[in-house]
């Protein structure tokens, strides 16, 4: 059975790390992990509480974390096996081998499953890319997700290129509501500015890696140390010395949710101080950081250092948009550009709409209004869960007043020590915009979020 072989190798990684083996308890909480089971559902197997198994669980997950550098879990641990094809390597390379020393342990995942920066442990979904860094240059892009098709976006490019390439930017921000394209916009963006530099590394915080496990991977990738006193200090070192693009997507996954935006999870704090660190530093690499959310110290940064600079995003232009809706098969342009303003050029909320036209094979409907489909509802629901109370109440009293709205109308319903930080937060999560029209400000909200919160008003 090919768990069997995967659970020899983590066996003797364990040995060679702990001198310990693993117990049976251990092994059929991975034979069980990798059937799909539940604790409580090993746990009879076992004879044991489901509580118990639990805790085991638990330590094994973060033991293996440590070994394999990577957050692994419950349910990302039959991934991670697959992905990094522990069942198909060679036991014989290392078996049973007191010998191995504790520190050496981490060099020996390396050896066998570590990060694909070489054509032979490149994984499938890698080798289609369509461009060809330079061969001089490291990369670890296996986090990074694969284009499909990707249109327009061209001012904004030439603008981060500058920033990465001229002004020399330590720290960059790319922002914007979910769906957007900011993942996509940065791997486009590799593809032109990889030549530049000698290390790349994409990483994903989507399954919230502690500080501690992504310094290690960073740190392992760029100079095969990862057991050092002062890891934070050797990393900044190596950032001096060599020139690096690290992309860390998802930032947004370490926020706390109900609260303000771009207040961190607690235990998740330490990332604050690393985005600072690097904005003061001197550094001639980069951390490209992509959120739905803006850090809060970003602004600060921004203020203060050249160096650090971001990037909302807005919605693809109307040709740009207009590609995606071919793409999926529609032909006159001009009856689906009330659409495209509708979904403000989103392009994820345009291909889940074309893709709903489309098998259901009905057009006139959506010239129009706007429509709120189960999937976009899905979508939001995930965003509009992570406000924090008063920025429900804001966004609802906005969306309630009309598609524009001025503060002293928001002010008549919602106390203005309230309702400043709220209003902030909300620009920082880009679900309303401001302008000023001849002196007065004013705040928008799009089209089909309005009708998301008025539809979920309607539903208290
Ligand atoms: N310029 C573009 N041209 C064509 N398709 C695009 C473009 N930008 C994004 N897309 C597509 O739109 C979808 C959403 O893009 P992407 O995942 O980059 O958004 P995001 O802002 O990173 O969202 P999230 O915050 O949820 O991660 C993807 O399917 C992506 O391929
Ligand atoms: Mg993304």
């Amino acid at each position: 059975m090919e768990v069997e072989h995967g659970i020899e190798f983590l066996d003797n990684l364990v040995y060679a790390k702990t001198g310990k083996r693993l117990n049976s308890l251990q092994k059929a909480i991975l034979r069980g992990t990798w059937q799909n089971l539940k604790y409580p559902e090993i746990a009879k197997t076992q004879f044991r509480s489901a509580k118990y198994v639990k805790g085991v669980g638990f330590n094994l997950w973060k033991l293996f974390s440590e070994l394999l550098v990577e957050d692994i879990n419950q349910s990302n641990f039959r991934a991670i096996l697959e992905k990094r094809e522990l069942l198909n390597i060679d036991l014989s390379t290392f078996q049973d081998s007191p010998q191995i020393k504790v520190v050496n342990s981490i060099n020996v995942c390396s050896k066998f499953l570590q990060f694909p920066n070489s054509a032979e442990t490149k994984p499938q979904n890698q080798t289609d890319r369509k461009w060809n860094a330079s061969a001089t240059n490291k990369k670890d892009l296996s986090e990074m997700p694969n284009l499909s098709s990707f249109y327009g976006r061209t001012q904004e490019l030439t603008t981060l290129k500058k920033l990465l390439l001229q002004e020399k930017c330590r720290l960059l921000t790319i922002l914007g509501i979910s769906g957007i394209g900011k993942t996509a916009l940065a791997v486009k963006l590799i593809e032109q500015v990889a030549d530049d530099f000698d290390y790349i590394l994409w990483r994903s915080l989507r399954n919230k890696p502690s500080l501690d496990i992504l310094e290690r991977s960073l740190l392992e990738f760029i100079s095969a140390t990862a057991n050092t006193d002062n890891r934070r200090s050797h990393l900044i070192d190596y950032l001096r010395k060599h020139r690096c693009l690290i992309i860390l997507d998802n930032v947004q996954m370490i926020f706390q949710s109900g609260e303000l935006a771009g207040n961190y999870e607690t235990g998740y704090e330490n990332y604050g101080s690393l985005f600072r660190q690097i904005g003061e530093s001197d550094s001639s690499s980069c951390f490209v950081l992509i959120s739905g959310d803006k850090p809060r110290e970003i602004a600060d940064l921004e203020a203060e250092y050249q160096g650090c600079k971001s990037l909302p995003l807005a919605g693809l232009d109307v040709d740009a948009a207009w590609e995606i809706l071919r793409e999926h098969g529609f032909d006159t342009e001009e009856k689906w550009q009330y659409m495209i303003n509708q979904y403000g050029g989103n392009p994820l909320w345009l291909k889940m709409v074309a893709r709903l036209i489309r098998d259901l094979g009905f057009t006139d409907l959506w010239q129009e209004s706007t429509f709120l489909f189960a999937d976009l509802e899905y979508k939001l629901n995930q965003q509009f869960n992570r406000l924090s109370a008063i920025e429900k109440k804001v966004i609802s009293t906005i969306a309630d007043l009309g598609a524009r709205v001025t503060t002293a109308q928001i002010l008549a319903y919602i106390p203005q020590s309230e309702l400043l930080n709220a209003l902030q937060s909300l620009l920082r999560r880009s679900l309303i915009e401001k302008y000023v029209e001849i002196g007065e400000v004013y705040f928008t909200i799009k089209p089909v979020i309005r009708e998301y919160v008025k539809h979920q008003l309607s539903k208290l």
